[in-house]
């Protein structure tokens, strides 16, 4: 049988534009309320890139601190992968420049799109290629400016997402440490409750598709908040199954940070208490593939998680996907 190598996270860094957006902020865009948005989303303030930062600005600065974080040289990378909805451009892939702007000569590069489980889908990715041992050093991030694609005039989306980036370098770590089992799902029959249809072979961008907003984030969101609260404990459930550890197990959960009240009803169906999950979209709203990661970083960086956890990573997003792995944190 081909040998196989457990795989953990041995560097992470994360990046967010300076700019903050208050809810005080938005009131003056659109017909809304701080307490409106507060109270239905745990949302008060959102980070927005300049408008000449694109997203493989922020993945650059994040990969540089994970890199650093783990002690490698970006010469010494096989794989880039990028988690990301709002790339730079159609192609080249965002991982293309990053792998430019870095100089990781030898690596190979591609972006990956899952929509807010993005960077779940990445990792898992991955993760492959070290444990059959093709690859040694493989760079995951999930970045985005959704700024850029959502109309600053539709109160219904506009208010929930914010602009970041956070990486993670992934090495071969000790055995029964690292990412223990990962669950990766999709619902593509209902994909159209979270979708941005303009530009790309459906609809060109042509004068009539930028006139009706077409480019801009389109949502139903009751659809996908019932679909995120049934699936989010679901995910990471089965994560957990995979490899034969149970809810009592969990010392600390990362979930996708986009309603408060979505994370409150997975933390109650897992029955975990709120001091044993993170929340930062208070700060950050909804960064999509780049949430999981930030969250992780800062609490990582608050000494919330230490060498021996175990670590549930959850979230849910457009395609309709979801994703959850289990790590045994190996640092
Ligand atoms: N300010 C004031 N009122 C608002 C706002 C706002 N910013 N946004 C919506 N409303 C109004 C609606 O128009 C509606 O009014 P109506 O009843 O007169 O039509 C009313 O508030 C209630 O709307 P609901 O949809 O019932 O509000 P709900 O409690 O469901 O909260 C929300 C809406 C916050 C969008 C919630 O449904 C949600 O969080 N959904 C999940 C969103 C999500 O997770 N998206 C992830 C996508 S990320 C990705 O994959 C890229």
């Amino acid at each position: 049988m081909m040998q196989e190598y457990a795989v953990g996270i041995t560097g992470i860094g994360s990046y967010l534009p300076e700019k903050e957006v208050t809810n005080f902020d938005i009131e003056k865009m659109v017909d809304t309320t701080d307490e409106w948005i507060r109270t239905r989303t745990g949302i008060s303030c959102r980070r927005v890139a300049d408008e000449r930062v694109a997203t493989s600005d922020l993945s650059t600065e994040a990969a540089k601190r994970a890199l650093a974080d783990a002690g490698i040289e970006a010469a010494e990378l096989d794989l880039i992968i990028v988690a990301t909805v709002t790339p730079d451009m159609a192609f080249p892939s965002t991982a293309c420049i990053v792998q430019s702007n870095i100089k990781a000569v030898k690596a190979a590069a591609f972006d990956i799109e899952a929509a807010c489980s993005g960077f779940l889908y990445a990792m898992t990715v991955g993760q492959q290629f070290i444990k059959n041992g093709f690859y040694k050093n493989v760079l995951i991030i999930g970045a985005e400016t959704l700024s850029k694609v959502v109309d600053w005039e539709d109160r219904n989306t506009c208010v929930l997402f914010g602009d970041g980036a956070g990486a993670v370098v992934l090495q071969r770590v000790e055995e029964g440490y690292g990412i223990l089992s990962s669950y990766l799902g999709a619902d593509g029959f209902n994909g159209s409750a979270l979708a941005q249809p303009g530009g790309g072979s459906r609809i060109p961008a042509t004068i009539e598709s930028v006139t009706n907003k077409l480019h801009f984030v389109k949502m139903d969101g009751s659809e996908v908040f019932k679909f995120a609260v049934r699936v989010m404990g679901k995910a990471a459930m089965e994560a957990l199954e995979l490899c034969g550890l149970t809810l009592e197990d969990i010392d600390f959960m990362i979930p996708h940070q986009a309603n408060i009240r979505i994370i409150d009803a997975a933390a109650k169906r897992l029955k975990l208490p709120m001091e044993k999950v993170y929340v930062n979209l208070d700060r950050y709203g909804n960064m999509s593939a780049a949430s999981v990661p930030v969250a992780l970083d800062e609490a990582v960086r608050e000494n919330r998680i230490k060498k021996g956890d175990i670590v549930v990573l959850v979230a849910f997003g457009g395609g309709l996907t979801w994703g959850s792995s289990v790590l045994k944190w190996s640092k």
